[in-house]
């Protein structure tokens, strides 16, 4: 049996604004991950894969796949990428610990795992960068027009400063960042955040650009504080990106709520991560002050909270 996992991802700043071409900052999550395994299946087609997600019950062949399916995707787009028609049937399973539809990557770190594991099943070693493009394939049937950053952050599982269309940078933390993640309980997909900014942009270009324009500045900023591992800074930082979210217009009461329950309990500071309108707040903080903001954040409604480093 082969293993392989990938990360879950928080985007520290600039998400909706990098969209639209500005720097924005993702992390790999080192506490969330997606596993999968691939093994032989003593019945069955060869040339077949039975690709399987028994949380959500997920079970599909390979070749009874719809085309926009995007696991059997994936793993077609990476047999033809490395050239194998040939094997014998297969079982793939994928299991997740990291919540979906809620900004955390799962969708990406469910292909990233399974490409992985294909890598190392067949032994075609494969470029961080090829296995980004494929699971780009994969991100544009969930989110319609994705800037790019998710696939990057995890096929490269590193922490990225990122403009659309440009090479990836990747930064060398400083020191460790320790983030608690607040669960909303609310659930809105990425696409529909993403085409409610577009629309409002449309409405008012001028209005909605200076924002994009302000977010950019940010993630600037940050970028050097990260490197600098100036925490006070970063909290700083986040709370201004969150502002400008809400003027974006995907922010909510809930998530509000909860970046307020943060800084209360003396985090650096606190933003929605990912599309919005729901999902996770991400609340930076000193490793020692864990646990005052996650039982602040369970106070204020949090239906769950998490706790991730994220390190270089
Ligand atoms: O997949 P999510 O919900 O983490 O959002 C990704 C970030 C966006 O900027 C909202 C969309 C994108 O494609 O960059």
């Amino acid at each position: 049996m082969i293993k392989a996992s990938a990360p879950g991802k928080v985007i520290l700043f600039g998400e909706h604004a990098v969209v639209f071409g500005m720097p924005a900052i993702a992390a790999p999550l080192e506490g969330l991950r997606t596993t999968a395994t691939i093994s032989p299946l003593p019945e069955g087609a060869h040339n077949d894969i039975l690709i399987e997600a028994p949380a959500i019950g997920y079970f599909q062949w390979l070749h009874e796949a719809a085309p926009n399916d995007p696991l059997p995707m994936i793993v077609q787009e990476f047999l033809t990428s490395v050239g194998i028609q040939k094997f014998d049937p297969l079982h793939l399973v994928i299991k997740s610990s990291i919540p979906s539809s809620a900004g955390l990557g799962s969708g990406a770190a469910a292909s990233a795992a399974v490409i992985e594991a294909l890598v190392r099943f067949f032994d075609k070693p494969t470029s961080a960068s090829e296995i980004s493009r494929i699971i780009y394939e994969a991100e544009k049937i969930h989110h319609g027009t994705p800037s790019g950053i998710d696939n990057t952050v995890v096929a490269h599982d590193r922490v990225v400063y990122f403009i659309r269309d440009q090479e990836p940078e990747f930064l060398n933390l400083h020191s460790p960042l320790w983030i608690v993640l607040g669960d909303t309980g609310e659930r809105t997909s990425t696409s529909t955040a993403v085409s409610q900014v577009r629309r409002s942009w449309q409405e008012d270009p001028d209005h909605f650009e200076d924002i994009f324009q302000s977010i950019g500045a940010i993630s600037r900023q940050a970028r050097i504080a990260i490197i600098e591992g100036d925490h006070e800074i970063l909290g700083k930082l986040m709370n201004k990106n969150q502002s400008k979210l809400e003027e974006l217009g995907v922010s909510s009461d809930r998530l509000e709520k909860l970046n307020d329950a943060a800084r209360q309990a003396n985090a650096f500071g606190a933003k929605l991560s990912g599309g919005g309108m729901g999902g996770f707040i991400i609340a930076l903080t000193d490793e020692g002050n864990v646990d005052a903001v996650c039982h602040s954040l369970s106070d204020a409604g949090a239906t769950a909270t998490f706790v991730s480093t994220i390190e270089s």
